[in-house]
């Protein structure tokens, strides 16, 4: 099994440690556990790929920990991106900007960007400036399950697959970053995230929305992302019945006292507010996830800041869009 440490200065430089030695380290940000290795040692990237079955044609995120390495690994950072990343970096947004030789086409998956971010997590912050190097992580769950918001979910999925598992407690934000791609003219949102599109927009004009008719520009966009195992099903009646002999779990919003017959009901916020939602969404199918139920319903939320990302991560799960 994987070794687990809690995070002090001790587990950390360890983990730095590996890093550096090319190894996998799973580690807490303020949107969910990252898998890390170094970005810049493409064996090491290999083995992100390898633990998680991931595809190569799905590229990583690129986390640094000082604004000045975005210019060291970006070709151009132009106005927005200077912009979007003073006002919010350290934190949830993911820029997508050209990218210098300097990243390996692993990382990329051979395009000519790069996903870069600075989270917002002590954690993964000492983590990076420790080890000295820019971290390549995406979400340290296996391809297309559940991501991980508290280490235990790691453990349980990638096991003895990461030479160090950093326990940091459960991620305060709870839902992978924003990403928006900057490489052309017009900003794109590739995937609504722990960053509501208002507050972007609000610095840098209309970011454009790709729906999932469009090509999938950022493969988390692929249908079938962010699965439970149980089947999920999405309510959309306004009157709703589980159906005779059906064993069937509820994600509700709010938790509505009208609906019956749910063996079991989890509530994302009492009080409505989508924040609370998002940080209680992973979690909360986690845990419906293990009860061997016969199918998941989910209560739409309404789709205005962290409603956007949670209602992605829904509509993937269900995986009919
Ligand atoms: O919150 C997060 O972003 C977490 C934490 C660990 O930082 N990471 C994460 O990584 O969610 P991942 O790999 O699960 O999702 C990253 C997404 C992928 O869907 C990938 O396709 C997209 O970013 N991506 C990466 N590089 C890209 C690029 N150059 N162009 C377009 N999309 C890119
Ligand atoms: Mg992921």
């Amino acid at each position: 099994m994987a070794r687990v440490l809690k995070a002090s200065e001790e587990s950390i430089r360890e983990g730095a440690e590996i890093i550096r030695r090319g190894g996998l380290v799973a580690f807490p940000t303020e949107t969910v556990y990252g898998l890390g290795a170094d970005s810049l040692n493409p064996e090491a990237v290999v083995k992100i790929f390898e633990a998680k079955n991931r595809p190569y044609f799905d590229p990583l995120i690129v986390h640094i920990a000082e604004m000045e390495d975005a210019f060291k690994l970006c070709l151009r950072v132009d106005a927005r991106a200077k912009a979007l990343m003073e006002r919010f970096w350290p934190g949830p947004l993911t820029l997508v900007l050209p990218k210098r030789d300097v990243v390996p086409d692993l990382v990329t998956a051979g395009l000519e960007t790069v996903a870069i971010r600075m989270p917002a997590h002590p954690v993964a912050l000492s983590l990076i400036r420790e080890s000295g190097r820019p971290i390549s992580a995406p979400s340290a769950n296996l391809f297309g399950h559940l991501s991980p918001t508290e280490a235990k979910h790691v453990e349980r999925q990638l096991g003895d697959r990461v030479d160090l598992i950093i326990d940091g407690g459960r991620c305060p934000i709870g839902v992978e970053s924003t990403i928006v791609d900057l490489s052309e003219d017009e900003p794109i949102l590739l995937r609504p995230g722990g960053l509501p599109l208002e507050d972007i927009e609000r610095i840098i004009g209309k970011v454009k929305v790709v729906t999932s008719m469009d090509r999938p520009r950022s493969p988390g966009q692929l249908k079938h992302h962010y699965s439970p195992r149980t089947p999920l099903r999405i309510i959309r009646e306004e009157v709703f019945k589980v159906p005779e002999g059906v064993r069937a779990g509820l994600l509700s919003f709010k938790g509505s006292p009208a609906r019956g017959g749910f063996a079991v009901v989890e509530v994302l916020s009492p009080s409505g507010d989508l924040r609370e939602a998002a940080c209680n969404l992973f979690p909360s199918l986690h845990k419906l996830d293990s009860l061997g139920l016969d199918v998941i319903y989910a209560e739409p939320v309404p789709e205005e800041g962290l409603g956007r990302a949670i209602m992605d991560r829904l509509r993937k799960a269900e995986g009919l869009t």
